[in-house]
């Protein structure tokens, strides 16, 4: 019998749930077999509940064979919130934040750019281990063993994968001698794992200007987590902005998916924001389900939506969120 996924679905908040909403009919366009849960999350579950993450919507996530979100609005300073997503993927152990960048048939876009960024998820200065002294404030930096074993593992298992060629190891060792130099140490160890797979090392400086001079020269990056945030973000920069940048979070177990995006509030609810990105998530929850073909074939009617210039008006296009989805479906 054909498998039937299930698929937990978070709007969250603003355009979050337009764009998610898209991404469904979409991925029901496929054929492929799902069984589509919706679960809340974000300010509106947050007004609702008291809880941006209430219990329901963990339990829903941990029995379901994927997770696909939209995006959530952060409030100013609310007693009692916090980062919902955060926390999902700390409960999750969503250990590794993946994100693929291609260049794109569109307006002012370098061609020949194909690399993924895979970015630790859950330590270094985001262990939430932050503290006010006498002097001012601290915040403390995890760096794990096993941390850095996942998550260099998971790379070049990636990169194994999809028969790339290169690693590139992004770290400061010459100055966080002790924790980056821990995660260096141990990148060069597994990496004798993979004959196949050159490893590079470069400086998190060098790697930002790199980025911009020399991008179609990366193929896998891995790097801890505040580096690969920065670093992510610079990449999206260069490959068409925030409308069609993608991502997954990922674990042994589970996957997130979610476009880089926030929540755009001035958008919500208009029927204009770009799905494009939470596509291409989906796309990557696909292949996390082991449907590779059709995370290509959607992919590849993506691209021949936007070669005829049927985009949204954040790429300069004219067509609504739902009208681009249409000619997506089409081009399946
Ligand atoms: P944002 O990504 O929501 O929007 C910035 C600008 O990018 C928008 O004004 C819009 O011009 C453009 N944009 C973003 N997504 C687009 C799309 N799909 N189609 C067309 N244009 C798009 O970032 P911003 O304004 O800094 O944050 C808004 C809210 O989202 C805040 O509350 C922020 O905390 C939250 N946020 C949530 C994230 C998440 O849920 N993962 C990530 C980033 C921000
Ligand atoms: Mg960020």
């Amino acid at each position: 019998m054909k498998k039937k996924y299930q698929i937990c679905y978070m709007g969250g908040d603003g355009i979050g749930p337009d764009v998610t909403i898209e991404s469904i009919r979409l991925l029901q366009a496929t054929g492929i077999s799902f069984n589509f849960v919706q679960a809340e999350i974000g300010f509106e579950a947050y007004n609702k509940y008291g809880t941006p993450l209430p219990q329901k919507t963990i339990e829903i996530c941990k029995k379901s064979d994927a997770i696909l979100f939209g995006a959530i609005t952060t409030p100013p300073n609310i007693k009692g919130y916090f980062s919902p997503i955060v926390h999902l993927r700390k409960n999750l152990d969503l250990y590794a934040n993946v994100r693929p960048f291609k260049s794109l048939p569109i307006p002012n876009q370098k061609p020949g750019i194909d690399f993924i960024i895979v970015r630790e998820n859950t330590e270094d200065l985001y262990a939430g281990q932050e503290r006010l002294t006498k002097e001012g404030a601290i915040a403390e930096r995890v760096i794990t063993k096993k941390g850095c074993e996942k998550i260099i593992k998971f790379a070049f298992e990636l990169a194994k994968k999809q028969n790339r060629k290169k690693v590139t190891v992004v770290h400061k060792a010459n100055i966080l001698r002790i924790t980056d130099g821990l995660f260096l140490d141990i990148a060069k160890k597994i990496s004798q794992r993979y004959p196949q797979i050159i490893m590079e090392e470069m400086l998190v400086d060098s790697c930002a200007m790199q980025l911009i001079k020399k991008t179609e020269a990366f193929d896998v990056i891995v790097t801890t987590n505040m580096f690969g945030d920065i670093l992510s973000d610079e990449a999206a920069g260069l490959t068409g902005g925030l409308g069609v940048a993608a991502s997954g979070n990922m674990g042994n177990n589970q996957g997130l998916f979610e476009p880089v995006h926030g929540s755009a509030p001035k958008y919500a609810g208009r029927n204009i924001a770009n799905p494009m990105a939470s596509f291409l998530s989906s796309a990557m929850m696909l292949e996390f389900l082991g449907e590779d073909k059709m995370a290509q074939k959607i992919r590849i009617s993506i691209k021949k939506t936007i070669e005829l210039g049927l985009t949204t008006k954040d790429l300069g296009g004219k067509l609504k969120s739902s009208e681009f989805t249409d000619k997506v479906i089409n081009n399946l």
